[in-house]
């Protein structure tokens, strides 16, 4: 089977089925969608905090609970963040594609219009990709990995608040405040990133779903068992 260079598109068959997501990189895919939820969630009532129960305060840890909660998924998704990234260095090559998509390769270009094109329900649909379609790919690294990064920073920034200038976490992490200038602006910037974080997912969502069923090449079990499967004939 015959594969573009930088993009992955298939050229020419026979087709050959793919081990294309490697263990390490299934595992901590379904980790992180695990942690995002949990953080989503939590973090979505640290900002909004619901009103507080009747009673002593000392008989209550609610909210207590809900940080704390967010802040081991957040360990979890930072030590799985670390995980990969090391992976990428010694995975197989579509280990490292979401961290570096060919922004210089005319081909991804001509890909990411194809794939708009079959979103819209006018390309013909019959591109098959070894990896992350280029219109995928650069949503995951402009959205979700960079979003990650951000959303990491502040909330090591936001965590770091917490324990007081002086502390060991902000002598490592009080620079970010520095950065924002003020604590409300690092909270609200790592508010707003969880809007963009989720504007991916929610969209995310929706292509791996509709790829699963319209393009020519397995999606959804992909991430279950590793193996990129084709669909119908070779292109001739
Ligand atoms: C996808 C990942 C994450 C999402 C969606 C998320 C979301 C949020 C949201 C919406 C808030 C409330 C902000 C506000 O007050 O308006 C929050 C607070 C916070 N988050 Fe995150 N967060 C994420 C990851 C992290 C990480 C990696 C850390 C690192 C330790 C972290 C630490 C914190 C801290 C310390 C607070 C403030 C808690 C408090 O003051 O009670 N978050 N998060
Ligand atoms: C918080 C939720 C989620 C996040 C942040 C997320 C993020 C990602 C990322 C970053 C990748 C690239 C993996 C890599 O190459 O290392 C990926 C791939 C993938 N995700 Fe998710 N994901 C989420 C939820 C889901 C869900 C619910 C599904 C199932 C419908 C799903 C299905 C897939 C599939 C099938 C791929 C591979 C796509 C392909 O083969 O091109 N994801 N996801």
């Amino acid at each position: 089977m015959k594969v573009e260079r930088w993009t992955g598109r298939v050229l020419e068959g026979p087709l050959e089925d793919v081990y294309v997501y490697p263990a390490p990189v299934r595992l901590w895919h379904w980790v992180t969608m695990l942690c995002i939820f949990t953080l989503a969630a939590t973090g979505y009532l640290i900002g909004a905090p619901p009103p507080a129960i009747g009673g002593e305060a000392v008989h209550s840890f609610y909210f207590g609970w809900i940080r704390t909660i967010h802040f081991s998924a957040a360990m979890i998704l930072i030590v799985f963040f670390l995980v990969r990234i090391y992976w990428a260095f010694v995975g197989p090559s579509h280990s490292r594609q979401i961290f570096m998509p060919p922004l210089w390769s005319a081909a991804f270009w001509r890909g990411i219009g194809g794939d708009l094109k079959d979103y819209a329900f006018i390309g013909d649909g019959q591109t098959r990709w070894v990896g992350h379609n280029p219109l995928a790919l650069l949503a995951m690294f402009g959205m979700f990995v960079l979003g990650l990064v951000f959303i990491i920073v502040t909330g090591l920034g936001l965590y770091a608040q917490g324990y007081g200038w002086g502390s060991g976490w902000m002598n490592a992490f009080g620079w970010v405040t520095v950065l924002f200038g003020t604590p409300q602006a690092v909270r609200t910037a790592h508010h707003l990133a969880m809007w963009y974080m989720l504007l991916f997912v929610l969209v995310h969502m929706y292509m791996a779903s509709r790829q699963d069923i319209m393009s020519r090449g397995t999606i959804i079990s992909s991430m279950f068992n590793g193996i990129r499967m084709w669909k119908g004939e070779p292109r001739a």
